[in-house]
């Protein structure tokens, strides 16, 4: 998939997103090494701590379906800043894949990228143990 099919599929799933709490769609279109890719949404609840991330629920997503070997993940959100992740979906994604390329968008379509580790730097993970 390319990079603006990923961007694409990030941007059409923030419909389905389910936040009549925050006001705040998040969509998350997450790539694996032979390019097949999850999608997911955050989905809130009344008990607040109960909702999910839009990367989580992707990543839960893949998880699910037997893959964990992602290489891109891109984080739609409708702001005027990029989404860029929480710091327990950085900690989620470093658990299989802590090279991975985030790509995160504003409500614009303007991008800006990171890697994991400039966002969770010196990480703990599954060797740390
Ligand atoms: N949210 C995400 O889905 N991903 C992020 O990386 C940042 C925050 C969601 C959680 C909550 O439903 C809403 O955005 C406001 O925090």
């Amino acid at each position: 998939m390319t990079r603006e099919d990923l961007k694409a599929a990030a941007i059409s799933i923030l419909d389905r997103a389910y936040c009549p709490y925050s006001h705040f769609p998040v969509g998350a279109a997450l790539e694996c090494a032979d390019g097949t890719v999850f999608t997911g949404c955050n989905v809130e609840n009344a008990a607040y701590p109960a909702g999910i991330c839009a990367e989580r629920n992707a990543i839960s997503h893949a998880v699910a379906e037997g893959r964990t070997d992602f290489c891109r993940i891109v984080i739609a959100g409708r702001g005027e800043d990029f989404c860029v992740p929480c710091g327990m979906c950085r900690q989620v994604m470093r658990e299989f894949a802590p090279d991975l390329e985030i790509i995160c968008l504003n409500g614009a379509g303007e991008e800006r990228a990171f890697t994991l580790p400039e966002l969770l730097p010196c990480s703990f993970g599954p060797e740390s143990l």
